[in-house]
C-alpha cells in the first residue's frame, strides 16, 4: 500500500465535505473515485495529497503521516513524488508544450537539454510529439490534456493525481486520453487517483471507489 487514509473528516464552515472518508490504494493501481457533484471527491484528493490538511483522520505515504511532516517537506514530497493533472491542463501560456513538459525537471534544478530531452520522450509516448513547439493556446483540448499528462510524469511520479482529467473533451478524446494516462501510469509503476463522473473513463481503472455525502464506499470493479 502506498497511500493510504482513515476516517478523514473536513468541514468547510458549515458544509461538511468529508464525513469519514478511507482511501488505499497500491503502487501501479489506478482508482477511479465516482460520486454525484459536491459529494466530497475533489476534497478527498486535495487531503489524500497533501495540498489540504483534513480536521480529523490520518493520510499515510509511504509509511509516513502526512500531517507529521512539515509544510517545506510535504510540498517537496508533493514536488518528486506526486503528479496532478486537472480538468483544465493548466499549462502555462506563455511557454512552449516542450517547456511546459520540461518544467517541473527545470524547478528541481535539472539542466535544460536533460530536461527538454525527456520532455519530447513523454510527448513522443503519448502521441503530441508534433505540438512541442507550440504554445498551449494553439493546440486542441485533447492535445492540451496529453501535454498535461506529459508534464505531469515527467518527474516519475509515485502517485499520478488526475481531478477530471477529460472532463472538459468530447468522448473520443477523453477515451484517447484515458487510454495514453492509465498506459503510461502502467508502464512505469504509477499509483493513479482518478476523480470522475463518467463510468466510461471511471471503466479505465482497477477499481471503483463511490463518494457520497463525504463518505466512500468501495466497489469492485470488472
Ligand atoms: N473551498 C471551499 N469552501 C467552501 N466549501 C467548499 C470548498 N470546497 C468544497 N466545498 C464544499 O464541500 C463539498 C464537497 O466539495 P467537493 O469539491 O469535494 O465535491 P466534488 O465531489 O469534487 O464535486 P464536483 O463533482 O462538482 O467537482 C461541497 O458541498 C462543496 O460546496
Ligand atoms: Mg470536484
Amino acid at each position: 500500500m502506498i497511500l493510504c487514509a482513515r476516517g478523514l473528516e473536513k468541514t468547510y464552515g458549515r458544509t461538511p465535505a468529508l464525513a469519514g472518508a478511507d482511501f488505499a490504494i497500491d503502487a501501479g493501481e489506478v482508482v477511479a473515485l465516482m460520486g454525484p457533484s459536491g459529494s466530497g471527491k475533489s476534497t478527498l484528493l486535495h487531503c489524500i495529497a497533501g495540498i489540504i490538511t483534513p480536521d480529523a483522520g490520518t493520510v499515510e505515504y509511504d509509511g509516513r503521516e502526512l500531517s507529521a511532516m512539515g509544510d517545506v517537506e510535504r510540498s517537496a514530497l508533493r514536488r518528486t513524488d506526486f503528479g496532478f493533472v486537472f480538468q483544465f491542463g493548466q499549462l502555462v501560456p506563455e511557454l512552449s508544450c516542450r517547456e511546459n513538459v520540461a518544467l517541473p525537471l527545470r524547478l528541481d534544478g535539472t539542466s535544460r537539454k536533460v530536461a527538454e530531452a525527456r520532455a519530447d520522450e513523454l510527448l513522443e509516448s503519448l502521441e503530441v510529439a508534433g505540438v512541442a513547439k507550440q504554445r498551449p493556446g494553439t493546440v486542441s483540448g485533447g492535445e492540451g490534456q496529453r501535454v498535461a499528462v506529459a508534464r505531469a510524469l515527467v518527474t516519475n511520479p509515485r502517485v499520478l493525481f488526475a481531478d477530471e482529467p477529460t472532463g472538459a473533451l468530447d468522448s473520443l478524446n477523453g477515451e484517447r486520453v484515458m487510454e495514453l494516462l492509465t498506459g503510461a501510469a502502467r508502464d512505469r509503476n504509477t499509483a493513479v487517483v482518478l476523480v470522475t463522473h463518467e463510468t466510461r473513463v471511471a471503466a479505465y481503472s482497477d477499481r471503483e471507489i463511490v463518494v457520497r455525502d463525504g463518505r466512500t464506499r468501495d466497489l469492485v470493479s470488472s
